[in-house]
């Protein structure tokens, strides 16, 4: 597997991810690659040659964060690495869960298209564009994971749009309705974003499973986490048809706690899990792992829950906790 580290607190989570997958009875190797801002500075490019075609090659992709505050406003940034590398390995579908008490939401959020992949943005005139683009074929590509994920957990699909401005979303909303008829045991449901964003925070318990386009589910993603213990806690997993996937946690490098032992792992950590149940087939450790994780979150909580333990001993307890289910 390979590991991206990346920049501010992303090498300090992952390689409590690191030091978890080691304890856990698995054969695998993670061999760390350059990329984000620290590969500008040393190769010049967020996501170097190197770094790409051992990813390309992986069974999976461990991701920590990208972004530092130098490159606010520079040419070439560390987030278009990321940009690149998901667009690259074409992961589609990018699974985003919240759980907390009574609520149970998973964001399907899709990944490698509308605004973020348009017509590449750029300036004319002094004015910017960037261009929303979806594509049939995009749209239910992404719409199926929905609607298969639903299938399987609560049977509610709520997909989330902008019908009532937007074309890419009246797009969005055709091609979601005409696939509702494959799945007759899925409810399907058809929700603004802004009307979205105010019921994740008013009454998250009511949601199954969200399907939305890149940007709202970006936006949404981090709504739901902070209705939910915060970004500590959110973890991801962005899967293709083919190929490796990318685990990382929804969270950024965190520049304003980066470097001082406190960043909360347990979105990496939940993201390891996603690793373990969606690219390595073991359900059981990944169950075993959420479990830990809950468990140290109970007894060893880090500063942004109200807690005082570190990266380090958060970290220990989830291994203590995990030696003493298996035991
Ligand atoms: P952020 O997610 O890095 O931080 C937002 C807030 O949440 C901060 O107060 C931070 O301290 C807190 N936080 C985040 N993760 C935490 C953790 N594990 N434990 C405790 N507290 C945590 O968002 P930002 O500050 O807006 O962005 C910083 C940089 O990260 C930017 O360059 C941005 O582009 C980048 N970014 C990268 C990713 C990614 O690599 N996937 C995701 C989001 C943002
Ligand atoms: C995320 C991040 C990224 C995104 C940025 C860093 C490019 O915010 O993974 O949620 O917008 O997708
Ligand atoms: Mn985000």
């Amino acid at each position: 597997m390979v590991c991206l580290p990346g920049d501010g607190i992303g090498p300090e989570v992952t390689a409590a991810a690191a030091r978890v997958l080691r304890s856990l009875p698995l054969e695998l190797t993670l061999e760390d690659y350059p990329f984000g801002g620290r590969a500008i500075h040393e190769l010049g490019d967020p996501l170097p040659e190197e770094t790409l075609s051992a990813c390309l090659a992986a069974d999976a992709v461990l991701l920590g964060a990208v972004g530092l505050p130098e490159f606010d406003g520079a040419p070439v940034r560390p987030e278009q690495g990321l940009i690149r590398l998901r667009g690259a390995l074409d992961v589609d579908a990018n699974l985003r869960p919240t759980t907390g008490d009574d609520v149970d939401l998973l964001i399907v959020r899709e990944l490698v298209g509308g605004l973020y992949f348009g017509a590449s943005g750029r300036r004319a005139d002094g004015s910017a564009f960037d261009t929303c683009e979806y594509s049939p074929g995009q749209i239910e590509r992404v719409a199926r994971r929905g609607f298969e994920f639903a299938r399987e957990r609560r049977g509610l699909l709520t997909s989330v749009d902008k019908a009532n401005v937007l074309e890419t979303s009246r797009l969005w909303r055709e091609v979601v309705s005409g696939l509702a008829a494959d799945y007759p045991d899925v409810r399907l449901e058809h929700l603004l974003a802004d009307t979205a964003g105010l019921q994740l925070v008013q009454d998250p318990g009511r949601f199954d499973v969200l399907v939305t386009e890149n940007t709202f589910g970006d936006i949404l993603s981090d709504v739901a986490a902070g209705r939910c213990g915060g970004l500590g806690l959110a973890a991801s997993a962005s899967l293709g048809d083919a190929g490796p996937g990318i685990f990382e946690p929804v969270h950024g490098s965190a520049p304003d706690i980066a470097g001082r032992g406190v960043a909360n792992p347990a979105a990496m950590l939940r993201s390891v899990a996603l690793l373990l149940r969606y690219a390595a087939g073991e359900p059981e450790l990944a169950a075993a792992l959420e479990r830990s994780v809950d468990d140290a979150l109970e007894r060893s909580p880090t500063p942004d829950l109200g807690g005082t333990a570190g990266t380090v001993e958060f970290t220990e307890a989830v291994l203590r906790s995990l030696d003493r289910a298996a035991a």
